[in-house]
């Protein structure tokens, strides 16, 4: 009888795929690490609302568990939730049918398994940077090649420069990643913008993935953020992905949802079954009463951002040396200090030396390096200790 043995020789190296390894670490954490042990500091480094999940939206997840809601369930969300997140969209920007919904594991998730759906390994892929890094580094993940158009900075406001994206959209592009209101500068694209950009990507094919995770919190008259969805038809190459974290309040829930052309619908469900199999039932039944009774939720949420957002901007406009644009949507300041080049080590000395705890623009791509990003989802008080400490810093 022969048995086999499996040797593993000792010149194999144990490692993760090129690509993986190549991924860039979270600089957020790599800060975070720096301030343990630190008593006493003021987070506004990570992008999360300041108050707990509505109470009407935990009682339904809560309600759901009690009565045993606890298994598989269908791929694609339940029809429920389905149902009213396309009557949610279609109230807001154009008809959509629920058969055009993925329901996912939050909206890292949701891009993920959009993006699984559609890049190659080898694909050429345009981002419009700074960005958010996990948006970054999944087509990186995916094996794609990212060519960035970076927005323009000047203190009236983040500027796309619309002729160089549009030059970068060309034929053999497999997508466009665009991330409107944008995190971390605060920029938001215009109609007009989205317009162009769609009939470029029309002519050449190019698929649109619109992260559109802050759409509701939008400081303009109309209350919701420009959007593909709303300028697009149901046969465009355009993918929409959302969460219901920051609309909602529901960051630990992981919930989000894709909007897909209704061809794709059925491949998404193949890959949701291969990535997570479902998201959990009870977390879904709290998203139907978001989406169903949630709109004093965000109305009041926009409300008390913009005031944060005045009060922070017009504090940072005191200090010397800061210059910030007005962010029009998202609840992130993300303002450049003159002088900084590391800012990273300018993030580090800040926790060390006065307890501040905020984000270095490094972390969104080489073009953010000498900025710095600040979450606004905080009380006055607690903004205007930050300044003070900030300013005693500089
Ligand atoms: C731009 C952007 N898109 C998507 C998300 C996804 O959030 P989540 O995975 O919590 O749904 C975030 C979270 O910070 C974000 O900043």
């Amino acid at each position: 009888m022969f048995i086999y043995t499996f040797v593993l020789k000792a010149d194999t190296p144990l490692a993760a795929r090129a690509a993986v390894r190549a991924l860039t670490a979270s600089k957020i954490r790599e800060l975070y690490n720096a301030g343990l042990g630190k008593p006493n500091i003021l987070p506004f480094w990570v992008g999360e609302p300041d108050e707990p999940t509505p109470d009407f939206i935990r009682k339904a997840g809560t309600g759901s568990i009690a009565a045993g809601e606890l298994f598989y369930t269908h791929n694609l969300g339940i029809p429920e939730l389905r149902e009213a997140l396309a009557a949610y969209i279609s109230r807001l920007h154009r008809k959509v049918e629920a058969d055009q919904i993925a329901v996912t594991s939050a909206g890292v998730n949701a891009l993920m398994v959009a993006s699984q759906l559609l890049v190659d390994p080898g694909d050429r892929v345009v981002q419009v940077v700074p960005l958010w890094p996990n948006l970054q580094e999944i087509p990186k993940i995916l094996g794609a090649s990212v060519e960035t158009v970076p927005l323009q900075f000047s203190e009236d406001g983040w500027k796309l420069p619309l002729e160089k994206l549009l030059h970068e959209l060309k034929p053999k592009t497999r997508a466009l990643y665009l991330n409107s209101p944008n995190n971390p500068t605060g920029w938001t694209v215009s109609e007009a913008e989205l317009k162009a950009i769609l009939e470029r990507c029309r002519k050449h094919g190019i698929w649109i993935f619109a992260d559109d995770a802050y759409e509701r919190l939008y400081y303009g008259e109309e209350g919701i953020a420009p959007s593909l969805l709303k300028v697009s038809e149901t046969e465009d190459r355009v993918i929409s992905a959302n969460t219901f974290s920051k609309s909602w309040l529901m960051t630990g829930w992981r919930l989000g949802w894709l909007v897909v052309p209704p061809g794709l619908t059925a491949d998404l469900g193949k890959l949701i079954e291969y990535n997570t199999s479902c998201a959990p039932v009870f977390v879904q039944r709290a998203g139907i009463a978001a989406v169903k009774e949630g709109e004093p939720v965000i109305a009041r949420t926009r409300y008390r951002f913009r005031k944060a957002r005045d009060f922070l901007v017009s504090e940072l406009r005191e200090l010397p040396k800061v210059e910030v644009a007005v962010p029009t949507g998202t609840m992130y300041a993300f303002f450049r200090v003159q002088g900084v080049k590391d800012s990273l080590k300018f993030c580090k000395d800040l926790v060390r030396e006065v307890g501040l705890g905020l984000a270095p623009g490094s972390a969104f791509g080489p073009e953010g390096e000498g900025f710095v990003r600040w979450c606004f989802a905080a009380s006055e008080e607690k903004l205007g200790d930050g300044v003070t400490r900030l300013k005693r810093f500089l």
